[in-house]
């Protein structure tokens, strides 16, 4: 016997199929589960139908295990975006270790940063695992600076700026690890992408300039002005451009390593301030 709430979720289903969507049972299950018994499932099925990613619609991401707030017109975190979070959290698990700190960081003042953070899914992601972080995000776009707020709350500060141009001076010198995802993707390479991400998501989250890594080369030449000592940055970048993002940061004067995960796509390059 089939219930009303069955053929709610057939008419969905046939509806997001029919829009192109591989999941459509899948987002229908989201969908439906989202909207409840209120009335937001037709605009959310529409909103869906017309080509906003599914994140943006539901309000949420999954990024390891959490939910992260998305709002509309911001980059979606990816999922190959949780080799930054694993590099990230290792980093600190080993820094607290050797700092005699099991679990918490309360006692030292070092601070920890996402540089062009988004959503923030990455610091939020290190709060929940790493209670007592002096925990830094920022943004060019105001619009993910609000919804990096909204999933930081009191756990982290969130300033807008210029890679590092909003942060206050006295992290000079004393931030102990900068996880960041700028954008890489070369300008010319934006009109291939997903409809999802080239109308949905801003251009200012995608552009890295023509071979993708303009922000990549300023990040090198600026990051060793805000790292302690042996300090760490974790850049993600694509396996295609991951030797020059790396020789940009030993160019900068730091040791640099590639790390892959082929599973969920993931690279990313570890650099060590000297
Ligand atoms: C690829 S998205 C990644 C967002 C987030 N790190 C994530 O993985 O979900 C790149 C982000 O960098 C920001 N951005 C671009 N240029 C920037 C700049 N010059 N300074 C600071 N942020 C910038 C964009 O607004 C966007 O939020």
């Amino acid at each position: 016997m089939t219930t009303p709430d069955d053929d709610r979720e057939r008419t969905v289903t046939r509806r997001l199929r029919a829009a192109g969507c591989v999941f459509a049972e899948d987002e229908a299950r989201l969908l439906l589960a989202e909207a409840g018994d209120g009335p937001g499932l037709e605009a959310m099925v529409a909103d869906r139908v017309a080509g906003r990613p599914l994140e943006q619609v539901l309000g949420w991401a999954a990024f390891a295990g959490r939910r992260i707030v998305v709002e509309p017109g911001v980059f979606v975190p990816r999922r190959r975006t949780e080799l930054v979070l694993r590099q990230a959290s290792a980093v600190l698990s080993t820094t607290d270790e050797a700092a005699g700190v099991p679990g918490g960081v309360a006692s030292r003042p070092l601070a920890v940063l996402e540089l062009c953070c988004g959503a923030a899914a990455v610091a939020t992601t290190l709060a929940a695992e790493h209670p007592g972080l002096d925990l830094w995000a920022t943004d060019l776009d105001p619009v993910a600076v609000h919804c990096a707020r909204s999933n930081l709350g009191e756990r982290g500060t969130v300033v807008r700026g210029d890679l590092f141009d909003g942060l206050p001076a006295s992290l000079r010198g004393r931030v102990r690890l900068i996880a960041a995802n700028a954008p890489y993707v070369p300008t010319d390479a934006i009109a291939s992408m997903p409809p999802e991400a080239r109308l949905h998501e801003s251009p200012l989250a995608l552009d890295g300039g023509a071979d993708g890594l303009d922000l990549h080369r300023r990040i090198a030449a600026e990051v060793g002005d805000w790292l302690a000592p042996g300090g760490t940055l974790v850049l993600e970048t694509s396996e295609r451009q991951a030797a020059e993002t790396q020789e940009a940061l030993v160019a900068a004067g730091h040791r640099a390593r590639i790390v892959r995960d082929d599973e969920i796509d993931g690279t990313v390059v570890v650099a060590v301030a000297r």
